[in-house]
């Protein structure tokens, strides 16, 4: 088997830049080593910078993101039984972002694919990489029980923060940063109204609680609890109690409950690897890094990552210009280190940590203060909320 990109993984990552190379007349095959099923049915985080919403445009998988969407103007952040709305479109020249399931961006991107006639190999076993500093890099991996050699251009690593990928480049090379947080989120769906129009960001001294949804009808909600959570300690009424006292209040108390789904445990990690090439070797997406779930970057950046790869792989092919591709870590870890920033800050600014002392709990309510009450610490949320510029 040979093909221009070798993707790895089918997650948004993945897709979306196989997509944005099928539009350059460029031809890849993705491996994944999940079945299709598994990957569609993945439920994640679902808020759109408006870059990304562009972007999936741009790759002709919008249409059921402008129906189905919810356009955010705006976010609400609750402390002190209070809640302040943040005003994107004020504060950012009428920027936006939209709501819309990372489960759906996946399934758009799977049935592009499928459109186009794209090559998605489910259920691809122990694939390896080979010579990946040569001029003709090799995957190697099994397949309905066959073994397969798929011999490639270009290798676009996009299997996620636990795939082989990152693992492929050697220790000597490759820098590693990161911060594990002493917290993770209890998410649940659940087919009730959300409670505002608009996503809340509760600090608590119970802990966060963030009151997101999926549409009208679906809220996706989450609260702060401990990375070794039980699931079976935490019955759907014992997670609404703590939503509703953690927002407080009329919203509290109008908070709608009704039984929930989907109750996972996330962990919450901040991750950078650097470089995120290796010889013909490019990471792209959770394979790279990792953000806290808090502002909901992890969708973004990936799509930052394959936009940018997508467009120096296509300097390549159609211009013999590698000087892009050159630059393709350093363009990408720019833009990832502010996200980074931010979603450290935003985590540390509404989670209670067990070190907790009165003054750091008194740092944060003066913080959420000078946020609501400084148009200019509005607006740096915001901004980054909406997604900073690319390069
Ligand atoms: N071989 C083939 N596929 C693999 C391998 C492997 N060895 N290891 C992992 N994969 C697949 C996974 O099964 C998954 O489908 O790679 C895919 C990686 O997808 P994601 O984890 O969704 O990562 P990415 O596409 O970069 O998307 C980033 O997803 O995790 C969220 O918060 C993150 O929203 C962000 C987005
Ligand atoms: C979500 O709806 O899943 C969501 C929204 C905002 C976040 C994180 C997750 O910051």
């Amino acid at each position: 088997m040979r093909t221009q990109i070798a993707i790895v993984g089918a997650g948004p990552s993945g897709l979306l830049l196989s997509q944005l190379l099928h539009k350059q007349g460029i031809e890849t095959v993705v491996l994944e080593r999940r079945s299709q099923a598994y990957v569609e049915g993945r439920i994640r985080a679902g808020v759109l910078e408006q870059g990304t919403v562009e972007l999936l445009e741009a790759a002709g998988v919008g249409d059921r993101m402008r129906r189905e969407g919810l356009l955010h103007r705006g976010i609400e952040l609750s402390f002190e039984g209070r809640r302040h709305r943040i005003d994107f479109d004020a504060l950012t020249g009428g920027k936006s972002v939209m709501v819309y399931g990372q489960t759906e961006v996946t399934k758009d991107l799977n049935r592009a694919r499928q459109a186009a006639g794209g090559q998605t190999l489910f259920e691809a076993e122990d694939v390896s990489l080979h010579d990946l500093e040569g001029a003709a890099p090799r995957l190697r991996f099994r397949h309905q029980g066959r073994d397969h050699e798929l011999s490639c251009d270009f290798v676009a690593g996009c299997d996620g923060f636990h795939g082989v990928c990152r693992r492929s480049i050697p220790s000597e090379i490759l820098k590693t940063y990161e911060r594990v947080y002493p917290f993770a989120w209890l998410g649940i769906l659940s087919d009730t109204p959300p409670v505002s129009e608009e996503l809340i960001y509760a600090r608590h001294d119970r802990g966060f609680a963030l009151y997101s949804m999926r549409s009208p009808t679906r809220s996706r909600l989450y609260i702060q609890c401990s990375p070794d959570e039980n699931l079976e300690d935490w019955p759907d009424e014992r997670i609404w109690d703590e939503l509703r006292l953690r927002l407080g209040g009329e919203g509290g108390e109008a908070l709608q409950s009704g039984p929930a789904f989907e109750k996972s445990v996330t962990p919450m990690r901040s991750f950078v690897a650097e470089p995120m090439r290796f010889g013909r070797l490019f990471l792209a997406g959770d394979a790279a890094h990792i953000v806290p779930p808090t502002g909901a970057k992890g969708l973004n950046l990936a799509a930052a990552d394959v936009r940018v790869l997508a467009g120096a792989l296509a300097a390549h092919y159609a211009e013999g210009r590698d000087d892009l591709l050159d630059a393709y870590s350093e363009t990408c870890l720019r833009r990832i280190w502010k996200a980074q920033r931010f979603s450290w800050w935003l985590t540390s600014l509404l989670h209670r940590f067990p070190e907790d002392s009165p003054f750091g709990k008194r740092v944060q309510l003066a913080e959420l203060d000078y946020l609501t009450g400084s148009t200019a610490a509005a607006t740096t949320l915001a901004e980054n909320y909406v997604g900073l510029p690319f390069e």
